[in-house]
């Protein structure tokens, strides 16, 4: 390695003075509103002029970058300075997405935040928890802690694939709202504690900054999937998480043009296992190290989409909230609804929490008081068992009947038959996933033809009722 070398010092001076100016103009940005740090992200006229004076963030679709010479391609190789190199492990138009998402959800938190975009939200919470699991030292066996109340995905990753498949212990938390239950599962042997919030479809809530404060205290890294409310509503940094998870495919993109994930974290996180970079960057750590190897890259075509959509994000998240609490309300006085999951109805068990947690962004500015908002997505169990609940999804006929969420259109789905089905029976009933229930994501749509339609499928099950008795 020839890093003293004048011809690559050269290119080490040049990497810094990039750094520095991107720093210099994230602390500018740092000062800014959310609006204005989604529409700008850390794409300033410095950047626009580097590229031809685009004011759109580039798309560069290459998969590598040709370097000036040997000097170039090994500092930049070595990581000696910002470069993109090849797009498995960096690209410009990721670089600026991970730039706006780390900007967001450190929006009102005073530490700095870093970002790394995946290639799903599954390869984001994979990217996120396996570094904790190296084997290192003693033979004992390592556990991890985890809420229940969680996506699919994320329980067969940590069922299947973790526990069966590479014998980690993994000790389930049945109701995440219990702090006890936590605390008497964390043991020296524990590598990380992951919980969702709210949860995908349960719309389960826990206390974020009591749970921290629990794993920090055992020196632990705590891990938030934070999908569902997305930084306009929610940024668990700011409340003593270490780790935040997206699947960006939701809300985040709500136009619906990409699968995508990303990690963000904040700096100097607490773990027990893993090297010093871990702990100091980890989503840095993770982009430049582990994620290279494992290589689940986003492509930078969805990057200029999702940036596209990141753009009105505070907005869409307000309209999309308002509307799924009037749905909400709406199906929770409905006499053939058994129960309805919203975390924004007073009678929820997670209210309370949720509304210590869940606050638009700048919403003081548009309401004149700061406003609590409870995100686009509830659930509901229907009188009458499956059967029921079937014939109320097959009677939509607007409402999209898909296995997705956080979308611009309103789309429902019956967890136990799609998303949560692989778990089974067993896993259902530990997350609290009944068969008669369907998971409804509310858009943008007028909330009166979203509830017309519901009305309208509701009836027909009404009427079914009354004919077969
Ligand atoms: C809360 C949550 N986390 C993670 C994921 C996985 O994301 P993706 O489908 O982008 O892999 C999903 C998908 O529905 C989800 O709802």
């Amino acid at each position: 390695m020839s890093e003293n070398s004048p011809g690559v010092q050269a290119y080490i001076k040049r990497g810094t003075a990039f750094s520095s100016a991107e720093a210099a103009l994230r602390s500018k940005m740092r000062q800014k509103k959310f609006d204005t740090i989604a529409v700008h992200g850390l794409y300033g006229m410095e950047a626009a002029l580097a590229n031809q004076g685009s004011i759109i963030e580039p798309a560069y679709l290459s998969p590598a970058q040709h370097f000036e010479n040997s000097d170039h391609m090994e500092a930049a190789l070595a990581y000696l300075m910002p470069a993109w190199a090849y797009t498995r492990i960096a690209n410009p138009g990721l670089h600026y997405l991970e730039q706006a998402l780390a900007l967001l959800e450190g929006y009102g938190f005073a530490g700095e935040t870093s970002a790394c975009m995946t290639s799903s939200g599954m390869a984001a919470v994979f990217m996120a928890t396996n570094p904790f699991l190296t084997q290192e030292g003693s033979n004992t066996v390592m556990n991890i802690v985890a809420s229940a109340k969680c996506y699919g995905g994320t329980f067969m990753l940590f069922n299947q694939r973790y526990a069966k498949e590479r014998g980690i212990e993994l000790r389930w938390v049945r109701d995440p709202l219990d702090l006890n239950e936590w605390a008497d599962k964390i043991d020296n042997n524990t590598r990380f504690v992951f919980g969702e919030m709210p949860s995908n479809p349960g719309l389960g809530v826990f206390d974020i900054a009591a749970l921290a404060a629990l794993a920090h205290q055992h020196g632990l890294p705590l891990i938030v999937d934070s999908t569902i409310a997305t930084p306009a509503l929610m940024r668990p940094l700011q409340h003593g998480a270490d780790i935040v998870v997206h699947s960006v495919s939701k809300c985040l993109a709500a136009s619906g043009f990409a699968i995508a994930g990303a990690i963000v974290s904040r700096r100097d996180i607490p773990s027990r296992v893993g090297p010093a970079e871990l702990r100091a960057d980890f989503a840095s750590y993770v982009k430049l190290l582990p994620m290279r190897d494992h290589g689940s890259s986003l492509s930078p075509f969805s990057a200029l989409m999702i940036l596209n959509d990141l753009r009105s994000l505070r907005s869409r998240v307000d309209l999309m909230s308002k509307n799924a609490l009037k749905v909400a309300e709406f199906l929770a006085q409905h006499p053939q609804i058994e129960s309805v999951n919203y975390p924004g109805l007073s009678a929820s068990p997670g209210h309370e929490i949720a509304a210590k947690y869940l606050w638009l962004a700048d919403g003081e500015d548009d309401y004149g008081s700061a406003v609590n908002r409870f995100g686009h997505l509830l659930s509901f169990n229907v009188k009458g068992g499956v059967r029921a609940a079937r014939a109320v999804f097959d009677g939509l006929g607007m409402i999209w009947r898909a296995t997705d969420l956080g979308r611009i259109k309103s789309v429902a789905a019956i967890p136990a038959i799609s998303t949560h089905q692989q778990q089974g029976e067993e896993g259902r009933e530990l997350s609290n996933i009944p068969d008669n229930m369907i998971r409804l994501s509310i858009g943008a749509e007028h909330p009166k033809d979203i509830i017309e339609d519901l009305e309208q499928a509701l009836a027909g099950v009404e009427k079914s009722t009354v004919v077969s008795v």
